[in-house]
């Protein structure tokens, strides 16, 4: 049995996962999927922490997991992320010289936020430095998070941020020679990262998803929210479908990622004038609208690639339902890949 799981506390479903390798091969152990909670984890309300810890424990229980060493993944958009370059020391110089740095490059009170950094890539003795990955959450958040692991009797070996699980699960995609985006696109948040050489080096999350597609297509055709989910799904960016009316009323928040997109490309290049962006790799539920990837490609002269974690480790015993949502479950792949690879 593999020694942790993956749990991804997504906005519109939890999912737990474990993977074992075995004659280096990959297989799904366990498998546990269910709907969010409507009132989040974030609930100030007893009654809702509680109906959010039972439904958490249902989904591991219904996977019939057993390990109590959990990865977790905290959503990006509410922890700060920054990248910053220090000189290669040991890992204790390193964290004798970032407890008093910290400061300098979290832009919040220390006092109201926990902070943590790990070393990006693997700094060899010739490298004179290394990248840093400075993460801060606010106190307020993991004491959530503490708290449903104390309720569900589960233990954290790791706590990291969406985006390093989702680089994790999609790794093998990833250009090392080049520079790569990946942008994963959830319910509430799309997250944009920058890879240079293997490494992620820019972190973005913006406040767009899948829910504010399906709102618009409701609001613009007048139809159910659920009814607009399933349009969206089916049709997408389809002109035939409708005389294109969902891909049209789609079109603004789509054009307002891309325009998120543009930026970071435009950031990424001012600071680094002699690096190229060759392809975006796309992640997340919200990725597997229909031509999503040939619209990016064609708006923005790149390529663009669709990341499945189950299809690039080869991972075996992945049910059908599971199969068909693939991009969706990215972030849990990374977690439960992180000890089994
Ligand atoms: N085929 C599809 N076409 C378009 N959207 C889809 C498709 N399949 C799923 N989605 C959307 O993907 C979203 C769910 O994706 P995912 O499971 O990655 O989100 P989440 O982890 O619950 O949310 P978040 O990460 O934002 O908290 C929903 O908004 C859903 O409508
Ligand atoms: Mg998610």
């Amino acid at each position: 049995m593999s020694a942790t799981f993956g749990l991804d506390i997504g906005t519109t479903s939890i999912k737990a996962l474990s993977i074992k390798k075995s004659g280096g091969s990959f297989a799904i152990e366990s498998l546990g999927i269910a709907p969010s909670p409507a009132k989040g984890i974030i609930s100030e309300s007893p009654e809702d922490n509680k109906i959010f810890s039972d439904a958490v424990r249902s989904v591991i229980s219904s996977a019939n997991i057993k390990q109590k060493e959990v990865n977790i993944a905290l959503p990006e958009s509410q922890v700060y992320t920054k990248i910053i370059e220090m000189p290669a020391l040991s890992e204790k110089e390193l964290a004798a010289a970032l407890k008093y740095e910290m400061e300098q490059y979290i832009p919040l009170p220390l006092d109201q936020v926990k902070t943590d950094w790990q070393v990006l890539g693997s700094s060899t003795s010739q490298n004179k430095s290394t990248k840093i990955l400075l993460v801060a959450a606010s106190l307020v958040l993991i004491k959530k998070y503490e708290t449903l692991m104390d309720e569900l009797g589960l233990v954290p070996a790791t706590i990291e941020t969406e985006m390093l699980s989702t680089h994790r699960s999609l790794f093998p995609l990833v250009n090392t020679q080049s520079s790569n985006m990946i942008v994963h696109m959830g319910a509430v948040t799309t997250n944009i990262a920058v890879v240079e050489n293997g490494e992620i080096i820019m972190v973005f999350s913006i406040d767009k998803g899948g829910i504010a597609i399906t709102r618009a297509i409701s609001l613009d055709l007048g139809i159910e929210f659920n009814q607009a989910d399933s349009y969206k799904k089916a049709y997408g960016l389809n002109k035939d479908a409708f005389e294109g009316k969902i891909g049209k009323s789609l079109f603004p928040i789509l054009e307002s990622i891309l325009g998120d997109i543009r930026k970071t490309i435009l950031l990424y290049k001012e600071k680094n004038p002699n690096q190229q962006i060759t392809q975006i790799i796309l992640s997340g539920g919200s990725a597997q609208l229909p031509g999503i990837d040939i619209y990016l490609a064609n708006q923005l002269n790149i390529q663009v690639v669709l990341g499945n974690a189950f299809q690039v480790y080869g991972i075996k015993n992945v049910p059908q339902e599971v199969e068909s949502d693939a991009l969706s479950f990215n972030v849990v792949a990374g977690l439960a890949l992180k000890d089994a690879l």
